[in-house]
């Protein structure tokens, strides 16, 4: 879930740029993002996420039945960007971010949002509305471009907070040998033991992975004996925006004008020439 990145982690992108929410939903899916690829200060812009995957497929829960799968993302976006507030979206954007709920990752880090679990089912898109900051009112910002770095996860984790495996993950055998007994404990969980030559181990597996070995069935260590139960999978992608200050659209269309009118002048310059060329006789 994406209190938990918040409680492990300081910052949820690493130094290698990997975003923690990997560390735990270990299967990659796609991830994409729509921003815009300029804003002016001070205005409301929105950054979609999507999060695609098959609806008709089922993950299992926690006890092991299927259920269908929930969604969340986490949005990095630039010093000064924030969620916008709710009295400056337009109706579009209220209507398109109702029933969604937005956190700001820590108290000094409001530039950084997340959203989820949210049902996948209506939520394979997910739009932040996104406020950008003032390099006018606030001297730490400046205009240029910068980058924006999204993560979105579908389905279940296959690691907890405390770093044990959760039901959505694939079971491994924990020695070499042969699967001399497969049994049901008082959970309910299926506990293999496996002989080898250094005497029997035990691997229990809770309700979700399917078993693929049998008693008799020789193993390696660390070789699966579920199959991966696991449907969905978290992604990440980068995007870039540009913090764009309105003067210097000015000033384009400033230039472009003196270019143009520069141009008709030579033109007419060419007219007045020819017409003195013509009255000359040459
Ligand atoms: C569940 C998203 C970080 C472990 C979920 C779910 C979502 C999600 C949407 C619900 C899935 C479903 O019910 O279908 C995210 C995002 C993260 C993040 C966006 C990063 C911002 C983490 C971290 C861990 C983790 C850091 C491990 C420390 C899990 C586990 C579950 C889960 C174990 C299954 C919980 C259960 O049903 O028992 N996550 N997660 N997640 N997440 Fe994450």
């Amino acid at each position: 879930y994406p209190f938990w990145a918040q409680q492990n982690y300081a910052n949820p992108r690493e130094a290698t740029g990997k975003i923690v929410c990997a560390n735990c939903h270990l299967a990659k899916k796609p991830t994409r993002v729509e921003v815009p690829q300029a804003v002016f200060p001070d205005t409301v812009f929105k950054a979609v996420v999507e999060i695609p995957y098959d609806t008709s497929v089922q993950q299992v829960s926690g006890n092991g039945s299927p259920t269908g799968l929930n969604v969340g993302a986490v949005v990095m976006l630039p010093d000064g960007f924030t969620l916008a507030p709710q009295d400056r979206l337009s109706d579009e954007l209220k209507e398109e971010t109702a029933g969604v709920y937005y956190t700001q990752y820590s108290d000094d880090q409001p530039n950084i949002l997340l959203v989820g679990p949210l049902p996948g089912d209506q939520h394979q898109e997910i739009v932040f509305p996104i406020l950008s900051p003032d390099p006018a009112t606030d001297s730490a910002i400046h205009f240029g471009k910068y980058q924006v770095h999204v993560g979105a996860n579908r389905g279940r984790g296959q690691v907890t907070p405390e770093g044990e495996k959760t039901n959505n993950a694939v079971y491994t055998a924990p020695a070499a040998g042969t699967v001399s007994a497969i049994s049901t404990d008082a959970n309910g969980a299926t506990v293999v033991e496996i002989t080898g030559a250094g005497g029997a181990v035990t691997e229990t597996v809770p309700a979700g992975p399917t078993l693929t070995v049998a008693v008799g069935d020789a193993v390696e260590a660390g070789t699966p004996i579920t199959n991966d139960p696991n449907v969905g999978g978290f992604g990440q992608i980068d995007a870039e925006v540009v913090l764009q200050n309105p003067v210097r659209i000015y000033g384009l269309l400033a230039f472009f004008a003196a270019v143009a009118l520069a141009q008709i002048m030579l033109v007419l310059k060419k007219r007045q020439v020819e017409k003195v060329q013509a009255a000359e006789g040459f």
